[in-house]
């Protein structure tokens, strides 16, 4: 039997747009802010308390003389505190973090 190339393009065509379409859907996924604050407790909050002295991890993010000061410093930063730390967080987790971090204190838009 030999295949028409309609019979082609649906048998084979078709289902890979629809894979693609589904890759580029996941890749592009909106932030898990909840997911971000998650993780930011688990991994960076006890860290941040200790080294401020203060006994609490948020005010690192909210001290007078902060670092971060745009969005493209905060990704940044949490990368760099990820990789050299060896934290082991995938870039999807480190934007989740990223997302609650300016949501919560940063409050940046650019
Ligand atoms: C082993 C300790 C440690 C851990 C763990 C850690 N950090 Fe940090 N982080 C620091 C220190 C120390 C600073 C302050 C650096 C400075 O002032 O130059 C800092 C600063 C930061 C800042 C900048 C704050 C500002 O001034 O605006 C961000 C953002 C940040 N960390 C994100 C993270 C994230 C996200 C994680 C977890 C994935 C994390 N850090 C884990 C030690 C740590």
């Amino acid at each position: 039997m030999k295949l028409s190339s309609t019979r082609l393009v649906k048998i084979v065509f078709f289902p890979l747009v629809f894979l693609c379409q589904g890759y580029f859907a996941t890749s592009q996924a909106v932030p898990n802010v909840n997911q971000g604050k998650e993780l930011e407790k688990n991994k960076c909050y006890t860290c941040h308390s200790q080294k401020s002295g203060l006994g609490d991890g948020n005010i690192i993010y909210t001290r007078a003389d902060r670092k971060v000061k745009t969005l493209a410093r905060l990704n940044t930063m949490v990368s760099t505190c990820n990789s050299e730390l060896r934290l082991d967080l995938f870039p999807e987790d480190e934007a989740d973090i990223a997302a609650y971090l300016n949501q919560q204190f940063y409050k940046l838009s650019k």
